[in-house]
């Protein structure tokens, strides 16, 4: 190739670029956009449809992984009760946790909104596994709606009690409001006797590493709305959820720790 020829080849696949800062600012604007003028109930029922489109969630997909972060086996480790226990998990999705620890020996109850995930768990509950699932939002608690057509709806408080819960990978950030947020933890506390684990988004730029994180609370108490919140027993050393915070008074006398 010519020294000429090469400098146009090489010109030209820069100018492309635009392409990109193109797309990008047309994604920017976007954004902007959607958290302008979409409701919650639009941005909560785009999250549910995003969540039903992706194929790692489905459990009858190659790409789903059906094992534990190493945050949530520390969680499980310090404060679940050792099985067998029954545990309530909500924005289950496939069914990662659920079968995880229903092979572990759990009895699991999981409920999530995006009724392609909820029905692939349904389907697929691996034999002898103990899992019963639900189609519900945390916004819909404490009604369970079957998960496949034809199944049973329940009421959350007619079922047995709950030994532990989670509040399943991130989604405690799809609550949009404290008052969601206050009332999914109620909803789920005044049907649990033992530990919450509560997974939530951080704001990256406030943490030196990913944005996940967690927070395991232990203790037998009720769901309240009065201070003190866990806080003064939190371990600390790592970021809230960046909304909300307040909400962790309904996890009144349980002891947390944080962990980014
Ligand atoms: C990151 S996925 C995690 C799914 C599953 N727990 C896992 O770890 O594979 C978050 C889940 O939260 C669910 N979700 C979104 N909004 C929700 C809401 N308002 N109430 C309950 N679950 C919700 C989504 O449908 C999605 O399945």
């Amino acid at each position: 190739m010519g020294a000429r020829r090469t400098e146009w080849v090489a010109r030209g696949i820069r100018a492309t670029l635009a392409v990109d800062r193109v797309a990008w600012l047309a994604s920017a604007a976007r954004s902007a956009l959607v958290l302008a003028f979409a409701s919650d109930a639009v941005l909560t029922r785009y999250s549910t449809l995003a969540y039903g489109a992706t194929r790692t969630y489905h459990p009858d997909s190659p790409e789903f992984d059906a094992t534990l972060f190493p945050f949530e086996e520390q969680a499980f480790a310090r404060f679940f009760p050792p099985a067998p226990a029954r545990v309530l998990i909500g924005a289950a999705g496939g069914g990662r946790e659920a079968i995880v620890l229903a092979q572990r020996g759990y009895e699991v109850v999981a409920f999530e909104p995006s009724a392609p995930l909820i029905a692939g768990l349904a389907a697929h509950v691996p034999e002898g596994l103990q899992i019963t699932a639900f189609r519900a939002s945390y916004e819909d608690l404490p009604r369970l709606e079957p998960a496949l057509p034809g199944g049973l709806a329940a009421g959350l408080a007619e079922l047995p009690r709950f030994d532990a819960a989670i509040l399943g990978w991130g989604s405690f950030s799809h609550l949009l409001s404290e008052a969601r947020q206050i009332a999914a933890l109620q909803a789920i506390a005044a049907v649990t006797d033992g530990p919450m684990l509560v997974s939530f988004r951080v704001d990256p730029r406030r943490t030196a590493r990913s944005g996940r994180g967690w927070c395991a609370c232990s203790g037998g108490c009720r769901a309240g709305t009065s201070w003190p919140v866990a806080t003064s027993r939190c371990r600390s050393g790592s970021s809230r959820p960046s909304r909300g915070s307040n909400s962790w008074r309904s996890s009144r006398g349980r002891t947390c720790g944080w962990r980014r």
